[in-house]
């Protein structure tokens, strides 16, 4: 078979049609051929009926037979004619009938009447031949056997010849198929050639550049509109990764500035202990950050990319979350905020404690850093149907409508003057979000202006209660 679809189709094409013209013509050449053969047997019918009926009136006239014999050899056909009693006595026939053929190349004839009819080949010559048993009237020897025989060398010769006028048709057919159908599969594939010729001249997924679809047949047109989706996918995934990157190298640049700036300044005159101390303090500082934005970063790139293989095992969040209040609450003490916990002791999910506890923390901190003095803030975790959702709720500021949809991206920091009072990296949420996913959970914030803010951590229930 070969490997292009035109050579398939072709190679099918011509196979199908070619069988086709091939069966065509077997049952036509088959049906002439029956025909001809048809007529002969009716002309022997024909003249053996006209000599029985002679021979069976009461008394057979032999000259009338004759005459008959006679007349049928002087027809266009040339119809011998040969008349045997006791089966094998002749009577009379054709003239030179014996030379052409002998009475013994006839087949012997049925005892009960039925005609036989059949083809002989004697001397170069065809026969179509006929041999019937006649039952005969008083006075005329019994078994009185009539031999009919028609030359269908003509014929045949016909039949001959429609048979290699149909060869010729068939070899014909044959080679037009092939040729038609290969121009026709061809020029039907030609807009596949302009798609691959299109798709080759796309360089860049990034570049506005698209498959023109219009005027392609509809399954192209379809392969054609998924292959744009896809570069448009394509194109949404390498900005996203751009950006990313250049956010990357935005926050690592800050710090990176800094230490220079810092190092230089100390370099440019010697100073006292003190100032170097200083210096080496600050840059500590950033350095810190920078350590903490790669970890924070590997992080995130493990989590996506399924390498960590955690070790899940029942976790008690009621436990947890005690853990987390009691960690925080001095912290909570000293701003004034009032922290609350609520929990089912019974619940439990499969997870990781120590990242579902990351997860809580650092909705917590961020609840911590947003909610002013006064306020509340309340972590609780409750059943619902087959899930459990554990939220920390706070009645702090709140997060602007338009900012909602991109809390979870990496880098995004909301209010961006706060920033510089607390070392904030904006990958809080990302990692939160990520822990979450991993434990087959869903996040989600509700959040009003002024009013205060909920984050939701959805997780499937574990069915069996720990300990
Ligand atoms: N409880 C909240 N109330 C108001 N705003 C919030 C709250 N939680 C998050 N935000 C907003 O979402 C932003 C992203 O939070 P995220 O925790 O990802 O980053 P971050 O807290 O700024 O930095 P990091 O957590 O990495 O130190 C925050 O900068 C803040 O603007
Ligand atoms: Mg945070």
């Amino acid at each position: 078979m070969p490997s292009s679809i035109a050579g398939r189709l072709t190679v099918w094409f011509c196979a199908s049609a070619f069988s086709l013209v091939l069966v065509a013509a077997f049952v036509l050449y088959d049906a002439v051929r029956a025909t001809v053969q048809w007529t002969e047997d009716q002309v022997l019918a024909q003249h053996f009926l006209e000599i029985s009926s002679l021979l069976q009136t009461s008394k057979p006239d032999t000259d009338m037979i004759a005459h008959e014999v006679s007349a049928a050899a002087n027809g266009h056909r040339q119809v011998l004619i040969r008349v045997l009693t006791n089966v094998r006595d002749l009577v009379l026939e054709t003239p030179d009938m014996d030379k052409r053929l002998p009475a013994t190349r006839f087949h012997a004839p049925a005892p009960s009447g039925t005609p036989h009819f059949e083809t002989i080949d004697e001397n170069g010559f065809r026969f179509r031949a006929l041999s019937v048993l006649v039952p005969l009237a008083e006075g005329w020897p019994k078994d009185t056997v009539v031999q009919i025989a028609m030359d269908t060398t003509l014929d045949d010769m016909a039949v001959g010849r429609f048979r290699i006028v149909l060869v010729t048709v068939i070899l014909l057919s044959g080679a037009l198929c092939a040729l038609v159908g290969w121009i026709i599969i061809r020029r039907q594939l030609s807009p596949l050639r302009r798609v691959i010729h299109a798709t080759t001249s796309i360089e860049r997924a990034t570049a506005n550049e698209r498959l023109d679809t219009a005027g392609l047949p509809t399954e192209l047109a379809l392969l054609g509109l998924e292959f744009n989706n896809m570069l448009d996918r394509l194109e949404g995934a390498y900005s996203r990764l751009r950006q990313y990157a250049d956010n990357v190298a935005h926050e690592l640049r800050s710090p990176v500035n800094r230490m220079l700036l810092n190092v230089e300044v100390a370099l440019s005159k010697s100073r006292d202990e003190a100032s170097y101390r200083d210096v080496l303090e600050s840059t500590r500082e950033d350095m810190l950050t920078m350590a903490q934005i790669v970890d924070n970063l590997l992080f995130l790139a493990r989590a996506e990319s399924d390498e960590i293989q955690l070790q899940m095992e029942p976790v008690r969040l009621a436990e947890e979350i005690a853990n987390v209040h009691e960690f925080y609450l001095a912290l909570a003490q000293e701003k004034g905020i009032q922290l609350r916990i609520g929990a089912d002791p019974e619940l439990v999910i499969v997870g990781h404690a120590m990242l579902l506890r990351r997860a809580l923390s650092n909705l917590l901190s961020n609840a911590l850093s947003h909610t002013p003095p006064g306020q509340f803030i309340d972590i609780t975790a409750h059943r619902d149907g087959a899930r459990v959702v554990v939220a920390v709720a706070d009645g702090g500021d709140g997060i602007e409508a338009e900012d909602l949809p991109y809390v979870f991206d990496r880098f995004f920091r909301g209010d961006r003057s706060r920033s510089s009072s607390e070392r904030r990296l904006g990958l809080g949420l990302s990692i939160t979000k990520s822990i979450v996913a991993m434990h087959h959970g869903l996040i989600a914030v509700v959040s009003t202006k002024g009013t205060g803010t909920r984050f939701s951590m959805t997780f499937p229930a574990s069915m069996r209660a720990h300990g």
